[in-house]
């Protein structure tokens, strides 16, 4: 069965709290809720992960070479900055849509440059909560197409 990994960096674990005008009010357990819903009807299965440190995203983009298809990465702040993260992501060869609840080039300028874009499959950023199913189905519709 297909299976993709959703992971969620720092400050992801707050939503619902966190600057609800900008993120929403949808907390990351009901994110969760919408990604297995959406999985359960395309029939693929999601894990899903949030972690405040960089290290532990490194591992855990690392552990999905050869046990997942394909990588929903929201780094938030460290898309940014992260070199590490895109030199991961390079290394593990596996397709990863980039993925932002708020539309990051509608936003303030150091936010505009992100070092996942350019090893990425695709990006999905302006939607909201709702963004999170649309990854879901295009990187099913990736994979299905891929063979
Ligand atoms: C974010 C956008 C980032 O710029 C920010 O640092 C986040 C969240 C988003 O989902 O809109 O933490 O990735």
């Amino acid at each position: 069965m297909t299976s993709i990994l959703v992971l969620n960096g720092p400050n992801l674990n707050l939503l619902g709290q966190r600057q609800p005008d900008v993120y929403g009010t949808t907390t990351l357990a009901d994110i969760e809720a919408m990604c297995r819903e959406k999985a359960d009807a395309l029939n693929v299965t999601v894990d899903f992960r949030q972690s405040n440190d960089e290290g532990a995203l490194l591992d855990m983009i690392h552990a999905a070479r050869g046990s997942v298809d394909g990588i929903v990465l929201n780094a938030g702040a460290y898309t940014h900055t992260s070199i590490a993260l895109r030199d991961a992501i390079s290394s593990v060869e596996l397709p990863v849509i980039e993925l932002h609840l708020s539309n990051i080039h509608a936003r303030e300028a150091f936010r505009h440059r992100s070092y996942i874009s350019g090893v990425a499959l695709g990006l999905i950023c302006g939607f909201g909560a709702a963004g999170y199913p649309m990854a879901i189905q295009a990187m099913r519709d990736h994979l299905e197409a891929a063979g």
